[in-house]
């Protein structure tokens, strides 16, 4: 009897031993890494939330690659008429963004929506406002073509090259079928593929430098987290991972004209559920890239909270939940890529 017990009170021991390790083994996980994207009411059955994690560059990059597509990426022989390159409207100095309402093409054209940031895109699910790209290549054959932004034809940028024999023989040195309008294409994406933002003070935090934000940014973060902000806006980019709808809580576009660039990604599918949906942009740089949303009519980070709050939460938000926000997305600003400080 005594001896059965001694039994139950040492495996009791060892039950409750084995409790309270696990649980300073979860704790302390939870101590290192509490910045988990929390659970929102607003979050769709079948969406998995995706941790706020750290930027990494992109892995195994070739750097003769990712210098010709620098090259590229300034060249405005790859407009009709010599006149715009693709960092015209992606100004790396400046955020990877035009900073216009809507981009200025070849002859002027006005645009139809807001230039988003060539950094990190990378990582993003899929290209373009609405995702109608798949990958980086597929993006870049765009804006060549289209006749609003740089208006060329393959057979005109192609032949231009050709007569560059110095950049004709480093796409032969570098690609086994030399000079292709699909080798443009990679090199072009490759370069992209360098311009990830390491380091933000946001990320060092996440790492575990508790100073990196002050207290009123820590605030901003847990009312982002609290409001469900990133319900939506998850991940390694805090965005850039999903397709929402503009105008969960409210319709944004009342007593508005829709525009074509309005409809997001229901161009793209002609599903009646995809009507003003959107890649969840990515809040990385954020504070660099006015004016916001894909219709460019938040000239301030302020008004772009406070619109978000309102029609994709329901919410309206007080002087001090947009003060402490706009501080903590403030803290998104990344380095940037090298190729900027030339
Ligand atoms: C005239 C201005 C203009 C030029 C020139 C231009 N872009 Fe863009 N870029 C835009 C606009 C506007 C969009 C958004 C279009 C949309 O979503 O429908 C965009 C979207 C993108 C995106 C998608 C980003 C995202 O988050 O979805 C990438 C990547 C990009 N451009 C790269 C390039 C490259 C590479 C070139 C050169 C080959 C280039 N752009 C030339 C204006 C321009
Ligand atoms: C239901 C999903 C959802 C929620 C919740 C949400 N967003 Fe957004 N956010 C989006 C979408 C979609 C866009 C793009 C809208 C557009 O331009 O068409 C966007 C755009 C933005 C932009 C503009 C980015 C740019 O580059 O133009 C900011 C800033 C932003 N959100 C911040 C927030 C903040 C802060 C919160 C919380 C108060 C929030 N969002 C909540 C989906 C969401």
């Amino acid at each position: 009897m005594k001896f059965a017990a001694f039994r139950f009170s040492a495996a009791l021991a060892v039950v409750i031993l084995i409790g309270v390790v696990a649980w300073l083994f979860l704790a302390g996980r939870n101590q290192s890494v509490p910045l988990q994207a929390v659970a929102s009411p607003l979050q769709m059955q079948g969406d998995v939330l995706q941790p706020i994690l750290p930027l990494s560059p992109v892995a195994g990059l070739d750097p003769g690659r990712v210098a010709l597509g620098e090259r590229l990426f300034h060249d405005a022989r790859l407009s009709a008429d010599f006149s715009v390159s693709c960092a015209t409207c992606h100004n790396l100095t400046a955020g990877g963004v035009d900073g216009q309402r809507f981009s200025l093409g070849i002859g002027g054209a006005v645009g139809k929506i807001n230039a988003p940031t060539v950094f990190n895109s990378a990582y993003s699910l899929a290209q373009f406002w609405n995702g109608r790209a798949a990958t980086l290549e597929e993006q870049a054959a765009g804006p060549i073509q289209n006749p609003i932004e740089m208006g060329a034809t393959w057979s005109q940028v192609l032949s231009r090259l050709e007569q560059d024999a110095e950049l004709a023989g480093e796409f032969r040195r570098l690609y086994r079928d030399g000079l292709t309008t699909d080798n443009v294409l990679n090199a072009i994406a490759t370069f992209e593929r360098s311009l990830v933002t390491v380091d933000s003070r946001f990320d060092r935090y996440l790492r575990g430098d508790r100073q990196a934000l002050s207290a009123l940014e820590m605030d901003g973060f847990r009312r982002f987290r609290e409001f469900g902000c990133t319900s939506c806006h998850q991940g390694m980019l805090i965005g850039g991972n999903m397709f929402q709808k503009f105008g969960v809580l409210g319709d944004y576009f009342a007593g508005r004209a829709i525009t074509e660039a309005d409809l997001g990604r229901y161009n793209v599918t002609r599903r009646e559920e995809d009507r003003h949906v959107f890649k969840v942009p990515s809040l990385r740089n954020v504070a660099r890239t006015a004016p916001y949303f894909h219709d460019g009519s938040a000239a301030t980070l302020d008004q772009a909270v406070l619109v978000m709050a309102r029609y994709q939460l329901g919410r309206d938000l007080s002087a001090a939940d947009v003060e402490a926000i706009v501080a903590f997305l403030q803290t998104l600003n990344g380095e940037l890529p090298p190729v900027t400080r030339r």
